[in-house]
């Protein structure tokens, strides 16, 4: 039985990397078995390793954890290139466990709520047959999945990968989005020391000592939807909002670009923190506001569009060429924190007018966007995190 193996493992595996994860930003594909702090947000996954399952004999392996994102993978885990594997992820701020074997596959999800931005201590062990797993030192889930025709491996290979998965056709029992706007320290892992492989590239992502809610927008990258992802037709409403709280007063940049489906800007919203002044562009109409406080909201309906700022109506700009809601069904750009380009430069990080500071919360039609989910996200945005200040955790 070498599911228990597995799990060990991967929890083992977490900790190395971590420390030098951190001191070792601005070296690429860089080798690392740390145990120290470690930010998992940059990609998905953040690192992978492998080992021989012959060398794996303790089963335990524990880390701290401290998020504010709801959905992600932690951990995954396999042998046999993905015949049998292992996830622990988060799902609606709560832990879940999958497992699968050959066509079987087995899920629990339920605990303590996880994502309240403050550390806790997780530990994974296997016992028999079962994978249990403790938050706070107390057991919260324990999942097993038994098959009469599993045959036992107990040589090969695991691999293991932290803040993503390594199959990305895994077929899982329910799909998750897999990036996770986390940090994990303190792993003790399997009592083996394995190395890591990651590129963290130039600029690995640091973990903060302290976080509050938000989107943060370091001045380096932008996260882009397509509006046709947000179904508004369905609900039959005459108008679209977009509401973007923060301390606006604090932003410099693009804070919102609508543009249409060959990248032509239609509308701009741009923040200047020096004069404490926001910028509305709409075709040929600029309103400049100055000393804006939480909210910014836009009402979209068929020939026009309104703005609103702290609940106090701005302007309403109107245009009959410019249906809205018809080219909003249709697919327009709707990116946050820069102007892309176009479809290629997205890709390639080619934007301008990066955004600097913190988006407390994008809302449309009233429901919270979340930025794992755009279509594109440059690595230096966190999607669930913003500083409190601006110190950082000893590595
Ligand atoms: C796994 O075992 C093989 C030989 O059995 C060895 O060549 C290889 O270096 C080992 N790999 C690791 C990561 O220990
Ligand atoms: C892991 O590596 C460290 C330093 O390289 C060494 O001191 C320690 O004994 C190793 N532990 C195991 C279990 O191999
Ligand atoms: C939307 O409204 C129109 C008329 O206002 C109505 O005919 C149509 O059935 C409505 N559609 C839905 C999905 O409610
Ligand atoms: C404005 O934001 C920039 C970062 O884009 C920052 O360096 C600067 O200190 C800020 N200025 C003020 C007055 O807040
Ligand atoms: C947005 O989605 C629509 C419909 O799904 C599609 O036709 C369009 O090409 C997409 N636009 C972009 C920029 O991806
Ligand atoms: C984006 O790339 C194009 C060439 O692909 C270049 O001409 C343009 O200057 C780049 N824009 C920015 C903002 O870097």
């Amino acid at each position: 039985m070498y599911f228990p193996s597995l799990f060990l493992l991967l929890c083992v595996s977490l900790a190395q990397l971590s420390q030098e994860a951190v001191n070792g930003h601005g070296v690429k594909n860089k080798h690392t078995s740390g145990k120290g702090l470690l930010n998992l947000g940059f990609k998905s996954p953040l690192m992978h390793t492998k080992a021989n399952l012959s060398d794996i004999t303790n089963i335990k392996s524990s880390f701290e954890f401290r998020t504010l994102d709801p959905e992600g993978v932690l951990l995954y885990g396999d042998t046999q290139g993905g015949v049998e594997w292992f996830v622990l992820a988060l799902r609606g701020g709560l832990p879940e466990m999958q497992i699968g074997k050959g066509d079987a596959i087995a899920i629990v999800t339920g605990g303590p709520r996880l994502n309240d931005g403050r550390w806790h201590q997780v530990q994974l062990r296997s016992e028999g047959r079962l994978v249990v797993l403790e938050v706070g030192g107390a057991p919260v889930l324990m999942v097993g999945l038994h098959s009469q025709h599993a045959v036992e491996h107990t040589m090969g290979q695991i691999r293991l990968s932290l803040g993503g998965l390594l199959v990305q056709e895994l077929e899982l029992f329910r799909p998750i989005q897999p990036q996770m706007d986390g940090c994990i320290r303190a792993g003790n892992w399997l009592n083996h020391n394995l190395t890591w492989e990651t590129d963290l590239g130039e600029k690995g992502r640091l973990c903060l000592a302290e976080i509050q809610r938000g989107s943060f927008f370091p001045g380096t990258g932008l996260a882009a939807f397509n509006t046709s992802d947000f179904p508004v037709h369905q609900t039959n409403s005459s108008f679209i909002t977009i509401e973007m709280e923060g301390p606006l007063a604090e932003w410099s940049g693009t804070a919102l670009i609508i543009l249409s489906s060959q990248y032509d800007p239609v509308l701009t919203i741009t923040a200047q923190n020096r004069s404490k002044e926001l910028k509305v562009l709409f075709h040929e109409h600029a309103v400049s506001v100055s000393e804006p406080l939480a909210k910014l909201s836009l009402s979209l309906s068929r020939y026009m569009v309104k703005i609103d700022l702290d609940n106090r109506i701005i302007r309403e700009l109107y245009d009959d060429t410019h249906d809205w809601l018809a080219r909003w069904h249709e697919g327009m750009v709707l990116a946050f924190g820069g102007v892309p380009e176009n479809t290629n430069d997205i890709a390639a990080d080619n934007g301008s007018g990066y955004l600097h500071g913190c988006v407390r919360q994008i809302r449309i039609q009233g429901r919270e966007v979340d930025l794992d989910h755009a279509l594109y996200k440059h690595s230096s945005v966190s999607s669930h995190s913003c500083p409190t200040s601006v110190g950082l955790l000893d590595p």
